[in-house]
């Protein structure tokens, strides 16, 4: 079981800057990646917060909630949060961290991840197939066989 957490402003997809996020919704990009999951075999549950604490809670709860890895759009958090880093930091399964967008396309301060270097990889700039990509490296590499 793979979760897939989303941060602050995700819920605004479709309907924000969709020259640079695109314009399908959360709802759509969730769908997604439960089909895409489907796909691999595995389970995906999507959440989504505005809170830099409800993701961390989430984070701190993963292994015992069952999942074996999560996927995380830390959204605008990703270049600012020493304590999401460090909750990724203190957790024992992998997270992969991805964007829709390019981040190192964009505006300087998007460069710098302060999570980059506590996850297992970085995938970004391919809009939604982002998600999928991470799905997809997930699947190869969980060893015992996951739903
Ligand atoms: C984002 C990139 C971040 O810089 C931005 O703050 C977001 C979305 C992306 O998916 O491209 O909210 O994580």
């Amino acid at each position: 079981m793979i979760l897939v957490l989303n941060g602050p402003n995700l819920n605004l997809l479709g309907l924000r800057e969709p020259e640079v996020y695109g314009e399908g919704t959360l709802e759509e990009l969730e769908a997604k990646c439960e089909a895409w999951g489907e796909d691999l075999g595995l389970t995906v549950v999507s959440r989504q917060s505005n809170f830099e604490g409800q993701l961390i809670d989430w984070l701190h709860r993963a292994e015992s909630d069952g999942f074996r890895a999560v996927i995380l759009n830390a959204g605008g958090l990703t270049h600012t949060s020493v304590p999401l880093r460090d909750a990724i930091a203190g957790i024992d399964i992998p997270v992969v961290e991805v964007h829709l967008s390019n981040v190192h396309a964009r505006e300087p301060f998007r460069h710098r991840s302060l999570i980059s270097a506590v996850c297992l990889g970085t995938i970004a700039g391919f809009g939604p197939t982002s998600y999928q990509a991470a799905l997809l490296t997930l699947s190869e590499r969980v060893d015992t066989p996951c739903q």
